[in-house]
């Protein structure tokens, strides 16, 4: 097959990163004899420095005439002035806006080879295999904000978490087929004690699981208490659903169940159009340029692009099972070895990925 991937490597170690990931592509496309045209695009800081806009017209042209597109990460110190115009970050936020892409997928797996590498205890995380559903379009992150200069000299701000019924229905239906196709259980966060918008979401839902899915185990959590049982009881999660702002937080927390934000892949998808791939780790400044950064996240990403935008599943095996043979054969990036002992930089890991695919 013939397709066109956007790349946007964006900041910090996001270039490194997607450069590694390409050369997976290019022989994933030789050994099965697809041809992938790549184009590199800008977004984030870097083109905030070149134009000013943090998501060029141009970017997101090409995105959408695309059939998928590949991100590394933005944002930066350079670029965290609160008082700046225009943050890297509102770039993401648009071209997720732009191209519809409301669902955020975010496995969560263990590897066995890399047990001991999370600060939690083996016997707790191993076999965890969490799917999250992250919303991505709506919520506090897309409600009404802003700040108003109050008389006294003080500022008020405020952000707001609005959702619609049809908004909720699209992620939960997403994330039921998921589970009807994994093992069979929708676990939805929520803080309906005390949030309007959730209480939108547990009726929406509840509904849904009652006419549409009563064929899955479902199960209700408040999300003070998730934070909780995903550090308690990660097994007991198959596919979990929530809103934009406390997916946002219990990724980040749930990352650490496979020891290292390093490995872990992402896709945002909408009902149509190209998908997003991304590494969940972010532009990581402090290592950018050295030549250490893990690029099997992003590696994985290119992976879930394969899969879920252009249908190549034994293509995305194919990398999945390399990535795993590299582990099971002892190398190990900077962020996943043990302090002291050797480890291989973002070319040379890759490289290994490369002789066992
Ligand atoms: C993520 C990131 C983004 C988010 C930031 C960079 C805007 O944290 O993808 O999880 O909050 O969605
Ligand atoms: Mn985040």
């Amino acid at each position: 097959m013939k397709a066109k991937i956007v790349l946007l490597p964006g900041d910090g170690i996001g270039p490194e990163v997607t450069s590694q990931a390409v050369r997976v592509l290019d022989a994933v496309a030789k050994k099965f004899g697809h041809t992938f045209l790549f184009d590199s695009k800008r977004i984030g800081g870097i083109a905030i420095d070149e134009t000013g806009d943090p998501l060029p017209q141009d970017t997101i042209d090409a995105c959408k005439a695309s059939d998928a597109i590949l991100l590394g990460a933005v944002g930066g110190p350079k670029w965290d002035d609160p008082n700046a115009k225009t943050r890297p970050e509102a770039g993401l936020l648009r071209i997720r806006k732009e191209l519809g892409l409301f669902a955020n997928l975010r496995p969560i797996v263990t590897f066995d080879e890399l047990l001991d590498s999370s600060p939690l205890k083996r016997e707790i995380i191993e076999g965890t295999d969490i799917l999250f559903f992250r919303e991505l379009t709506g919520g506090l992150y897309f409600g009404p904000s802003g700040t108003e200069e109050l008389a006294d000299g003080q500022q008020r701000a405020y952000s707001t978490a609005v959702y619609t019924t049809k908004e909720v229905e699209r992620i939960v239906r997403m994330a039921a087929l998921a589970a009807r196709k994994r093992k069979g259980k929708l676990t939805m966060v929520d803080k309906a004690n005390v949030l309007e918008a959730s209480r939108l979401w547990r009726r929406v839902t509840a509904k849904m699981m009652k006419d549409e899915f009563s064929d899955l185990e479902y199960e209700v959590v408040l999300v003070d208490s998730m934070a909780m049982h995903l550090l308690s009881r990660p097994k007991s999660f198959d596919v979990v659903v929530t809103s934009n702002m406390f997916g946002d937080i219990l990724t980040d927390e749930a990352s650490m169940l496979p020891g290292s934000l390093g490995m872990l892949p992402s896709a945002s998808l909408g009902s149509d159009g190209p998908g997003l791939y991304e590494p969940i780790h972010g532009s990581a400044p402090d290592i950018a340029g050295k030549g250490i950064a893990n690029p099997l996240a992003t590696i994985l990403a290119a992976a879930m692009l394969l899969r879920h935008s252009l249908q190549l599943d034994a293509e995305a095996a194919d990398i999945e099972a390399a990535v795993k043979k590299v582990l099971a054969a002892g190398y190990r990036t900077a962020d996943l070895a043990p302090k002291g002992s050797s480890t291989l930089g973002t070319i040379a890991i890759t490289d290994k990925v490369l002789e066992l695919l």
